[in-house]
């Protein structure tokens, strides 16, 4: 596979310091851009963030770079890289015309913002479940005139920790799914530092996470029709959103119905066969086994299992018959790392893997 240059606009945020340490050694993408915005531009690195919140320290290789101007320079960020990530926090209708304009330069963004996630013609992905949306991008690209330039999507962080583990039983039939999430404050931006309103304490609302996680696993599972994707009709999905004192790992508890009942060891086979594009094409950060299972009574837990494959993995764990649903279990999975960052990185394999960069 050949080197990839590439970009990332908002830097200086979490996400973007998440893949700034992501992509330090990756094997095909190199990082020779950064940019944010025009308060950061012109400025050093390590001089334009106002705090480096990852555990690992800042990689030497970014510290000096100057930070780019993600507006003003768009075209020459565009002319210097093979395609951006792009994780900023402005108003939803900026966004969207800030992605565009970079897919019009032909400059691909993989795109860890919600802007476009309902736009029609652009693929939401999670790599294991509905890799084939990216056929889409042809459509999306003759409607914006554009020879290289697109724009792809991740889902939202809390669909991670159950549409992985509701996905390989789709072939039961699933009726309906209700799911109660239990989100990390990294989610939200967050440390324990700077919401300690979240010590000792839940909050029983996230602006707006409800409706994505009942909608958005709809797009995932639709099909392509006439150049866009069609969400499927079912299986509805219910979901409830809580913020939790947890620094990393957003957990999920689910009910399940199914048309026809599988049993235990069904489910259980089901998800330790469970194999998706990204491990069929080896890419460098797909995990090696999607889902894992815990046996064990107490598990997963989110200190002790979010990192399972560098937090490239789905957790799974309580497994059992319900006297409403016919099922009950818990899902895991690392917010910032599958959820967010990572998620992003594995797509970008995905679309760099199908000669689309
Ligand atoms: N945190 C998570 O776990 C998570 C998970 C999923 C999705 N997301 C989404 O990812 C995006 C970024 O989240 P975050 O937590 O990383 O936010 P953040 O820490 O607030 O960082 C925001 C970034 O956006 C840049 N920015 C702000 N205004 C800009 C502008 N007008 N032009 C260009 N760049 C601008 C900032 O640059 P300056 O430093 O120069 O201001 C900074 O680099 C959001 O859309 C968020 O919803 C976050």
């Amino acid at each position: 596979m050949k080197r990839f240059n590439v970009g990332v606009i908002g830097a200086t945020g979490m996400v973007g310091q998440r893949f700034l340490l992501l992509l330090e050694n990756h094997p095909w993408f190199n990082v020779t851009c950064l940019a944010a915005s025009s308060s950061s531009a012109g400025k050093k690195y390590k001089d334009a963030l106002r705090r480096w919140h990852m555990s690992a320290p800042l990689p030497a290789k970014y510290a000096d770079m100057t930070v780019m101007d993600a507006d003003a320079d768009r075209e020459k960020i565009a002319s210097a890289v093979d395609f951006c990530f792009c994780a900023v926090n402005m108003k939803k209708e900026d966004i969207k015309q800030l992605e565009y304009a970079y897919a019009k330069l032909e400059c691909p963004i993989v795109s860890n913002n919600s802007a476009h996630r309902f736009t029609p013609d652009v693929p939401m992905v999670i790599p294991e479940i509905n890799a084939d949306h990216i056929r889409v991008i042809e459509a999306q690209k003759k409607r914006l005139g554009t020879k290289r330039g697109f724009i792809a999507v991740k889902s939202n962080c809390s669909l991670q920790s159950y549409v992985p583990l509701l996905h390989p039983l789709k072939k039961f039939g699933i009726k309906c799914a209700a799911v109660t999430t239990y989100q990390a404050i990294s989610g939200a931006g967050k440390t324990f530092e700077t919401m300690p309103e979240i010590v000792d304490n839940i909050i029983p609302y996230i602006g707006g996470e409800e409706e994505k996680s009942e909608k958005e696993p709809l797009k995932i599972w639709g099909e392509i029709k006439d150049g866009e994707i069609v969400p499927a009709s079912g299986p509805a999905i219910t979901a409830q959103c809580l913020r939790v004192p947890v620094s990393d790992g957003h957990t999920a508890a689910v009910f399940v119905n199914f048309e026809n009942k599988p049993s235990k060891q069904d489910i259980l086979k089901a998800w330790a066969e469970y194999r998706g594009v990204p491990q069929e094409l080896e890419l460098p950060s797909a995990p090696k086994q999607f889902i894992h299972y815990f046996e064990e009574d107490d598990r997963p837990q989110a200190k002790l299992d979010r990192m399972t494959e560098n937090g490239m993995a789905v957790c799974a764990g309580r497994l059992r018959e319900d006297n409403v649903f016919d099922y009950k279990f818990v899902g895991l999975s690392h917010n910032t790392l599958r959820g967010a960052a990572g998620g992003a990185v594995l797509l970008a394999e995905l679309l760099a893997k199908n000669g689309l960069f």
